[in-house]
């Protein structure tokens, strides 16, 4: 569904009919996910800027277009998903890359993620990481202990690593959000929007949070003023937080 926003074509019927009746009640949901890419996009850059040269993406989805590897060019990245159809077209895209990798984990399992052969063959633990959880914690209900497992995370990272999280927000068009997210409930991902407070919440294990804080997602740091237009049409926050 949220290729079909983007426009991509690695998408099925069945995905693209749920995605045209959310377009319906929300059409928001093209700026939240190109807004939302276009983050990730900034924000890998600027862990480049930072010397980071490692990622894991958490909750990848498909390493297409503009992905961590593409746009950190010789940096190593391991790309974490659940989703098996995903994982398989994204290995399919990522063989014969020494320097990547696409794992299927559950991202709330940690040890799992970091203990898989690949992610201990790719990253090393020892430098700094820089760690994508874009998009995808808003699929972790609260039972499941979304800021416990950003903690599982941070405890594994080393001094000078950073994380770049962006969230669905529950606080704009509560209305028509409450129909997506009755939408999303017969998919495999339920979806649970969250408050800026609650996103920064979840980060609360990183000791600082990079300017400008928690904001809308095309507010980070936007590299035109004219692409912020109006920043709730991104339904999404985005915060960039380090660990000294
Ligand atoms: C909206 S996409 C975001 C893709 C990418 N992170 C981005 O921001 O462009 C969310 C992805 O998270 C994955 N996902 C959801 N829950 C997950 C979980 N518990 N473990 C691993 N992946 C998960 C979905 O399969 C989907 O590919």
């Amino acid at each position: 569904m949220y290729d079909y926003y983007l426009g991509g074509s690695h998408n099925f019927a069945v995905d693209r009919q749920r995605a045209a009746e959310v377009l319906v009640v929300l059409p928001q949901a093209r700026v939240f996910a190109r807004q939302n890419r276009a983050f990730l996009r900034r924000a890998v850059r600027y862990f480049v800027a930072q010397g980071i040269q490692q990622f894991l993406d958490l909750g990848a989805g498909l390493p297409t277009v503009g992905a961590a590897h593409e746009v950190a060019v010789e940096c190593r990245v391991v790309y974490v998903d659940d989703e098996p159809t995903a994982v398989a077209h994204g290995q399919l895209l990522l063989a014969g890359n020494p320097l990547a990798a696409c794992v299927q984990a559950d991202i709330t399992r940690p040890d799992e993620v970091l203990d898989h052969p690949d992610t201990q063959r790719i990253l090393d633990f020892d430098q700094p990481l820089g760690v994508l959880l874009c998009a995808v914690l808003h699929f972790v209900p609260d039972e499941r202990g979304p800021a416990g497992v950003v903690r599982a995370y941070r405890e594994a990272l080393a001094p000078g690593s950073m994380l770049a999280l962006s969230h669905a927000t529950a606080t704009d068009y509560p209305d028509l959000l409450a129909e997506v997210v009755d939408t999303y409930r017969v998919t495999q991902n339920q979806a649970y929007p969250r408050t800026r407070a609650e996103v920064t919440g979840l980060v609360a294990s990183f000791e600082q949070l990079v300017w400008p804080g928690v904001v809308y997602t095309p507010e980070w740091r936007p590299e035109h003023v004219a692409d912020i237009g109006d920043p709730t049409e991104s339904l999404a926050y985005a915060v960039v937080a380090t660990c000294p």
